[in-house]
């Protein structure tokens, strides 16, 4: 089956959309997606590079968790970092394909905090959190499933190395080429952690009040933009996922003061990640957030095209995440420009090694006009 560009059908997920002085070419976002492909020392390589440029037809790309931590050394299978000149050079390969392929992308920056293991650090050192308390589950490590330890809490001085390091990646994203950073504020890693409650019970001032929870990421923002504008620099969170036993007392209420904090701060965007309820309805949390924050937002988590329409018809959202969709079909948006069925993406090989379930979903053949 072949498809005629030159026919494009206009819709409101189509639209483009300006970030600072980026222009989107659509509302439809390439979700974080880690995919354990990268290779020894968590070096990005050229199957990344392939699996990338292939989605490029997203309006943003936003990479898979890329570590910012230089003490995450071990990694079976392989998660990419970005805290050396290697990593670096792979990534550079990455960000020079889908910008080959017309697309933009974003980097995103994590640090594991307590869902580390210590076989996947440096000498096998404890991982770290914002409070003595352990993840809920079981890692997968060289040993197999293992239980989460007990973190240690970092000392004020260490939260302003980390906070270092995040800039330090930052540094080295610009050089890598990237179009901008994504905090990953979401999803039970560090800076998640320190900003809900159930994790962050320090009595000093990165706790208590949730002034104090988000310190830790607004003091990242802040030595992110002494090396990139702050319409380049996005933040993800997530109110409600409960994934690595996270929980917070007042989701709603803490995180519209969390994003009432970011409003002022001119990013590129929040983006917000919600576990899907169907039918989908009013996301309230998101609705809440999107009320106190005035930048562009986007929503994730298990949109399917006529959702993603809707929550751009009436405002709930300027931009849709899909993961999942993304993963089977490289070529999502011209699939549904042109009404394509979509093929089902096979979670069996989501973290497998190799092209497998990974770049050799096929793309649609194209008529270029
Ligand atoms: C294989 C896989 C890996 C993921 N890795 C990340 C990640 O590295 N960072 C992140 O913030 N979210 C990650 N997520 C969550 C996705 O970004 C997205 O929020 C989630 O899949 C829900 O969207 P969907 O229903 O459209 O897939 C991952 C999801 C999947 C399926």
């Amino acid at each position: 089956m072949s498809i005629d560009l030159r026919a494009a059908p206009k819709a409101p997920l189509f639209s483009p959309i300006a970030i600072g002085e980026l222009t989107l070419s659509s509302r439809i976002v390439m979700a974080p997606m880690t995919r354990q492909r990268a290779s020894q020392g968590k070096i990005p390589n050229d199957l990344n590079a392939r699996y990338y440029a292939q989605r490029a037809g997203a309006g943003l790309i936003i990479s898979e968790s890329t570590e910012v931590d230089p003490f995450s050394t071990v990694d079976v299978p392989t998660r990419p970092g970005l805290c050396n000149a290697e990593q670096e050079a792979g990534w550079r390969l990455v960000t020079t394909a889908v910008h080959a392929a017309g697309g933009k992308i974003f980097v995103q920056l994590s640090h594991m905090g307590r869902t580390a293991h210590p076989s996947q650090l440096l000498d096998g050192r404890q991982p770290v959190g914002p409070s003595p308390l352990a993840a809920t589950g079981t890692i997968y490590t060289v040993k197999g499933q293992e239980p989460y330890s007990i973190p240690r809490a970092l000392e004020i001085d260490e939260i302003e190395t980390v906070t270092a390091e995040f800039a330090a990646a930052a540094i080295r994203a610009k050089s890598a080429g990237f179009d901008g950073i994504e905090i990953h504020g979401a999803n039970g890693y560090l800076v998640d952690q320190f900003l809900r409650d159930g994790s962050n019970i320090r009595r000093d001032r990165y706790g208590g009040t949730v002034e104090n929870r988000t310190r830790f990421l607004l003091e990242i923002i802040t030595a992110i933009k002494a090396y990139w504008p702050a319409n380049r620099i996005g933040v993800r969170l997530s109110p409600t996922n409960s994934y690595q036993g996270m929980s917070d007392s007042n989701p709603v209420g803490h995180f519209a003061r969390i994003a009432g904090l970011l409003d002022p701060l001119g990013l590129a965007y929040l983006h917000v990640v919600e576990p899907p309820v169907q039918p989908r309805g009013q996301p309230v949390t998101a609705l809440k957030l999107r009320t106190a924050f005035s930048g562009p937002l986007i929503l994730a988590g298990g949109y399917k095209r006529a959702d993603a329409e809707s929550a751009l018809a009436t405002g709930q959202a300027d931009l849709i995440a899909f993961g999942e969709a993304f993963i089977a079909n490289p070529d999502l948006p011209d699939r549904w420009r042109y009404g394509v069925p979509l093929a089902l993406a096979d979670k069996s090989t989501f973290y497998t090694q190799g092209a497998k379930g990974y770049t050799d979903y096929p793309s649609l053949p194209r008529v270029e006009g």
